[in-house]
């Protein structure tokens, strides 16, 4: 028998960074700046990431490349690898990305799928939900509520622990 099955997500767009509470305002601001860090001499391409913790602290991160082009990793996952090792237990709240790019402008700069998986999996981690905010250099900005919303199907790393 056959199915058909379809899934659907959730968010919000803004027209303008204006448009979002002060909160998520600083969060997005301090992407911006902490894009100017990244190392990217060969794409050429800057993203930042801040993370929001419940405490109330930031823990930013950008991409880092390397000429040995699989040893780079996106700005996502340097800040959240850096939150959970500097920050154990302490939940996150928001992630702030921000991608810098003429060309993309107009266009909504989203993570890529490893970034994603490390996302979903620090959510189900601490059992609550991670806001995730994107803007372009347009300074539009798309919301997502929880991290599952951009990878529905997640692998899920329960599956791997023993019963
Ligand atoms: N990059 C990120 O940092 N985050 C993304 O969401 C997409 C891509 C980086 C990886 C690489 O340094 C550069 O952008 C071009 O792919």
């Amino acid at each position: 028998m056959k199915e058909n099955q379809n899934i659907s997500i959730q968010y919000s767009s803004y027209s303008h960074i204006s448009d979002l509470d002060d909160e998520d305002i600083n969060l997005l601001k301090n992407a911006v700046e902490i894009s100017n860090d990244a190392y990217a001499p060969y794409s050429e391409f800057h993203v930042g990431a801040s993370v929001l913790l419940k405490s109330g602290e930031i823990v930013s991160g950008s991409n880092q490349e390397n000429a040995a082009y699989p040893s780079g990793l996106c700005a996502e996952r340097v800040a959240m690898f850096a939150t959970s090792a500097n920050h154990r237990d302490k939940e996150m709240q928001t992630i702030a990305i921000y991608a810098a790019s003429e060309t993309t402008a107009k266009k909504q700069i989203s993570p890529c799928g490893s970034c994603r998986q490390v996302l979903v999996e620090y959510e189900v981690k601490q059992n609550k939900n991670i806001k995730v905010l994107l803007m372009n250099s347009s300074k539009e900005v798309w919301e997502f509520n929880s991290c599952r919303d951009l990878l529905p199907l997640a692998f899920d790393f329960t599956a791997l622990k023993k019963q």
